[in-house]
């Protein structure tokens, strides 16, 4: 277990027969930055994979799937499922390389990679693609190495390395792409501690490559609220505990819901400094990047929702809960 990420009782809670209802959708964005991009990966998805979906029906038909409760579940793999998007990130990355640089970017480093998911989906994208991921907690990482490597084929296995280690002191061999993500960075609360990481880092992006951030903000991510969302047949539920406006410092929640009624609370726990963009565009010309901007979420007019598709702009909006990047060229 990281210093910085405590992990309270993931030990399933026991049934609640009357767990609070659930809330109903918010009408617009939500402070659930993370769903953006989920439900960019699901229609990708379903473009990508017809024939996948044709399976499904058939196993379906012949054996039912027992529905998730807290003690049949696994956090990592929830969490997987409600919060992140390789395809989506990696894509997205691929092609922004290639548009800034001209060439293809073929070595990743995955910065606070926990379970390695980012990491493990870049080397099955091209026979040359490298992934290396950093984080400091063993257990996620055998996590990752057993769920997420294990899985791919021996050539694939061959093109990744997951490192415990500390990111603020780490080495590896050069990137052209460090991506920090999920707003991990946040683990640093002052802007020496932040300016020092990124300085760190530069030495191991090859020169033209890229660090990319993602953001998040907008006054609903200073509310102190829950925020629950459907995924699969359980429930991932966002709690902001608790901002303190003076420090910009938040205490940060996931919790996972079940329809039998269990719970697992506090499966992860954040305490984290929310950044603003200004600070980490300063932070990152301060460390010595060249041109760092933002890349600005666009909102699809029927959800109001985030579209997925990022674009460099100079001016936001004033979205209550917004993603972004932000990029850097070493
Ligand atoms: C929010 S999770 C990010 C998981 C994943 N990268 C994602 O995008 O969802 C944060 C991870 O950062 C790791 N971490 C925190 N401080 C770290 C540090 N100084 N060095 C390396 N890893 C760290 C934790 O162990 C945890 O696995």
């Amino acid at each position: 277990m990281s210093s910085h990420e405590l992990e309270l009782a993931a030990e399933p809670a026991p049934a609640k027969p009357e767990r609070p209802r659930r809330k109903p959708a918010a009408p617009e964005a939500t402070v659930d930055a993370p769903k953006k991009r989920k439900r960019a990966e699901e229609g990708a998805k379903a473009k990508k994979e017809p024939k996948a979906k044709k399976k499904d029906k058939k196993q379906k038909k012949g054996k039912k799937k027992a529905k998730r409760t807290a003690a049949s579940s696994d956090r990592h793999e929830l969490y997987q499922l409600s919060v992140q998007a390789p395809e989506v990130d990696a894509t997205f990355f691929a092609k922004y390389f290639r548009k800034i640089t001209g060439e293809p970017a073929r070595v990743l480093r995955e910065d606070f990679c926990g379970t390695g998911y980012l990491a493990s989906h870049w080397v099955t994208r091209h026979r040359d693609n490298r992934a290396i991921g950093v984080d400091l907690d063993a257990p996620t990482l055998d996590w990752g190495r057993t769920n997420n490597i294990g899985p791919l084929a021996d050539h694939e296995r061959e093109r990744i390395e997951l490192i415990e280690h500390d990111v603020r002191t780490v080495r590896t061999a050069p990137c052209d792409v460090l991506a920090a993500l999920n707003f991990s960075y946040s683990f640093f609360e002052t802007r020496d501690e932040l300016r020092a990481y990124m300085t760190h880092v530069k030495q191991d992006i090859r020169p033209g490559g890229l660090l990319i951030l993602d953001a998040w903000g907008g006054g609903d991510t200073q509310v102190e609220q829950e925020e629950e969302r459907e995924v699969e047949d359980f429930y991932y539920v966002w709690d902001q505990h608790k901002f303190d406006p003076l420090t910009y410092h938040s205490d940060c929640r996931i919790h996972f819901r079940f329809k039998d009624g269990t719970e697992i609370r506090n499966a992860f726990r954040y305490k984290w400094r929310q950044w603003t963009l200004p600070e980490l565009l300063e932070l990152m010309a301060e460390a010595g990047y060249e041109d760092p901007h933002v890349l600005w979420e666009g909102t699809d007019k029927k959800t109001m929702e985030g579209d997925g598709k990022f674009k460099r702009v100079k001016r936001g909006e004033a979205d209550p809960a917004w993603i972004a990047y932000v990029v850097g060229r070493a």
